[in-house]
């Protein structure tokens, strides 16, 4: 009898299931009401007193591995169909969220403008959509004026009077017409020119133009502001002022800071001079003030501007300006820890 009991117990402890069904008879048989254990307890009366203790043991031996088995694999079953409800495993530890990047474009033109507003400028927006008044005729370049060449522009369909801004200068002809001096602001914006798209020029790119209004502005004021800029910016404090020439400056420059030339690629970038040029500039032409309604007796002013994107080259050592615009997220990932 005890040998028969033993061999229940190992029956037991081999018995698997992955069905519900499969379990429920495996319990009824042995812990059911009218089941083998039921039967053995039953049987406990007949056992002669002295072996009676044994068989209670073994008996009892066999209920505990009957019920342990069928909690263990309830258990086991339960924990699959959690998995398989509509919500997956609710216990799963959540998959990591992925936090974007600011783009070093943004990154930059943040940096330009806290710059600037340190020093008084505010930020003045406009269309990228322009008309010809404000992209060239107020800044004096009037029709078949010969400079436009130097800006080739996209027009909407025929209507040459509508066009796509060539530079953010039209947000400066904008501001002054509606605001009287003093004015101290700067235009962030992207512009558009119809040129072949290269790994140094793109048809579309981004500017930051400065305007500067006041009585008594002079050169000596351009210069020191330009020093601030650099010294803030690169942290080089050597620039350079070669003239130059635009038509809504009088006079013009561009600036040239020193980079230097400790290693080769200061040699590559520099063409071996260590100069780099970073902006054009000069003082606003009396006739732009006018077409303004600015009084150029009372007033003067500077304005200057710069590329985003050539700026953004030099200080990440970005090859090729097609970069910025196709969003391939290896490269932008590269500035999640920058501001
Ligand atoms: N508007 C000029 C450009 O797009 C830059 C500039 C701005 C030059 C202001 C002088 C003064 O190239």
């Amino acid at each position: 009898m005890i040998d028969k009991i033993k061999s229940h117990i190992e029956e037991a402890k081999a018995f698997h299931t992955d069905s519900k069904e499969k379990l429920e008879e495996f319990r009824i048989k042995y812990l059911g009401s009218k089941g083998l254990l039921r039967e053995l307890f039953a049987d406990m009366r007949n056992v002669p007193n002295e072996m009676r203790k044994d068989f209670g043991l073994i008996v009892n031996q066999l209920k505990n591995t009957a019920e342990d088995k069928v909690a263990a694999i309830q258990e086991q079953l339960e924990s699959k169909e959690v998995v398989k409800g509509i919500y997956g495993d609710v216990t799963r530890p959540g998959e990591p969220i992925n936090i974007g990047s600011r783009h070093p474009i943004s990154i930059v033109k943040n940096q330009i403008i806290d710059i600037f507003s340190n020093v008084g400028f505010n930020v003045s927006e406009g269309p990228e959509i322009e008309d010809d008044w404000h992209n060239f005729t107020a800044l004096n370049l009037p029709e078949y004026h010969p400079a436009r060449d130097m800006q080739d522009t996209f027009f909407i369909q025929t209507n040459p009077d509508i066009l796509l801004r060539t530079h953010t200068s039209s947000v400066q002809v904008r501001y002054m017409e509606n605001n009287q001096p003093p004015i101290r602001t700067i235009s962030p914006g992207r512009v558009f020119r119809n040129e072949d798209i290269s790994s140094r020029s793109h048809c579309i790119f981004h500017q930051v133009e400065g305007l500067y209004i006041d009585k008594d502005v002079s050169f000596a004021d351009l210069k020191q502001t330009l020093l601030y800029f650099t010294k803030e910016m690169f942290g080089k404090s050597k620039i350079r002022l070669r003239p130059s020439y635009f038509p809504f400056t009088e006079p013009s420059a561009e600036v040239d800071i020193y980079w230097g030339l400790n290693n080769e690629i200061d040699y590559r970038i520099t063409k071996g001079t260590g100069w780099l040029e970073i902006m054009g500039c000069g003082m606003v032409d009396p006739n732009v003030l006018k077409n303004c309604n600015i009084n150029p007796d009372e007033y003067t002013g500077f304005a200057f501007g710069m590329g985003i994107e050539r700026i953004a080259m030099l200080l990440y050592q970005i090859g090729d300006i097609r970069m910025f615009y196709e969003n391939d997220v290896r490269f932008l990932e590269q500035f999640k820890s920058s501001i």
